[in-house]
């Protein structure tokens, strides 16, 4: 059944809250369903500024969900609510202040609003990040939900299992209005893949799957697993790491790199300025995830990319002829001079923000402002989400 006749052919009216630079808007456009986001709200001037660089037709509303009235939501007469809250008090480093934390009073206030709609919306999907599941947030949503009369079903997904390299785990919940029912069995567990539909959509494969996880069957099990062996890596990371690489499921990070002139040493003049500075090389070498452009993984980007370098996200390998084995060995014996001459063998360089905006799934039509500088860059986009993940949640929720 084709998705036009699935959702009464009608265009349906949609919301965006917390719309930062248009993740939801660009996964409605990519599953084609007849669809108008009516209205787009966000406080954060950055990202307002790119979603109307790339959306400028779409009305968005630079105020505070809480400033917003019933009026107003009712005015807006919408059929489908796409939310991405902020995740900062669910997450272990934002000290998990749930339902008592400021940033949360605006959801809070969307749950108020919800029973008391002139109309109730068909559809309603929510990202956050791994940690809400359990919050006391996900319990009143749930709640909600269920006193308006809506079925729901929640998810952990990554991109990995679409086959894209780039690791975001992430809580999903999609809801439909009954006695609509969804095309799935719901079931109250937290699904970690896209369940098979009953109306004839395929499934994908779990995400983080036994081949991309899974010890290869000749792995050397044993005490030295967990002994770090260079960088700060043990004997089991590196073989996970490499099980991850090995799976031809999921794309190679090089279909997603921006095209580089050949150059003296691989970086070629634009990509050069990327390059990880000195200081940087030497104080965090051994905290950083390095990936080669044959890889098939990499870690979540976050908003500290480029700026902070521990756990924000990988960094490209742009030189593929050294080693990184090499270039690490005897680090600590060596003079900061001869650390240095050994770590730029690598030509060790960020991502840049196109290129992680590549890998988010976001269209090649996508782009910012002249004038947003590349910190902000990487802020806005460590901030949204991955389009192709939730284009299939859309089209299983309408579907
Ligand atoms: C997780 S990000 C959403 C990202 C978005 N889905 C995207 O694709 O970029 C959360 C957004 O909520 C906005 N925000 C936070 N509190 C808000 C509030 N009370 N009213 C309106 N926007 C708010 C932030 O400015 C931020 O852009």
């Amino acid at each position: 059944m084709s998705l036009c006749r699935s959702v009464n052919m009608e265009q349906l009216r949609v919301l965006e809250l917390y719309s930062g630079i248009g993740g939801m808007h660009y996964a409605l456009k990519e599953c084609r369903v007849p669809a108008r986001v009516v209205a787009a709200v966000d406080v954060n001037t950055t990202a307002n500024e790119v979603y109307r660089h790339n959306f400028p037709a779409t009305p968005l509303w630079a105020k505070t969900i809480e400033g917003l009235t019933l009026d107003d939501f009712n005015r807006l007469d919408f059929d489908m609510i796409l939310m991405s809250p902020p995740c900062q008090p669910f997450t272990r480093i934002g000290l998990q202040g749930d339902v008592s934390d400021p940033r949360t009073k605006s959801f809070l206030y969307i749950l108020d609003i919800l029973p008391r709609l002139a109309k109730r919306p068909r559809f309603l999907l929510l990202e956050n990040v791994k940690g809400f599941e359990t919050s006391s947030a996900r319990d009143a949503l749930v709640k909600t939900l269920k006193d308006c009369g809506y079925s729901y079903q929640e998810f952990l997904l990554s991109p990995t299992c679409l086959g894209i390299p780039n690791s975001r785990l992430r809580y999903f919940l999609i809801a439909r209005a009954l006695p609509e029912s969804f095309s799935f069995q719901t079931t109250t567990e937290v699904l970690v893949a896209f369940p098979e539909s009953k109306r004839g959509d395929s499934a994908d494969r779990t995400p983080n799957s036994a081949p991309s996880h899974a010890p290869a069957p000749n792995s050397s099990k044993g005490r030295d697993e967990g002994r770090v062996l260079y960088k700060m890596e043990t004997a089991r990371d590196l073989e996970k790491k490499r099980c991850q690489d090995e799976d031809e499921s999921v794309r190679r990070i090089q279909d997603f790199l921006e095209e580089e002139e050949e150059e003296e040493g691989g970086a070629g003049p634009g990509m050069g300025r990327y390059l990880l500075p000195p200081k940087t090389l030497l104080r965090y070498a051994l905290l950083m995830d390095i990936v080669r452009p044959s890889c098939r993984r990499s870690v979540c980007f976050t908003k500290g990319y480029g700026h902070y370098v521990e756990g924000t996200g990988s960094v490209l390998q742009s030189c593929t002829d050294a080693q990184v084995e090499t270039a690490y060995a005897a680090l600590d014996s060596l003079t900061d001079e001869q650390k240095l001459l050994q770590l730029s063998q690598l030509r060790l360089r960020y991502f840049s923000p196109r290129e992680i905006a590549n890998l988010m799934g976001f269209p090649s039509h996508f782009s910012f402002p002249e004038n947003t500088t590349t910190k902000q860059r990487y802020r806005v986009l460590g901030n949204s989400l991955n389009v192709h993940v939730v284009a299939r949640l859309i089209t299983l929720m309408v579907g």
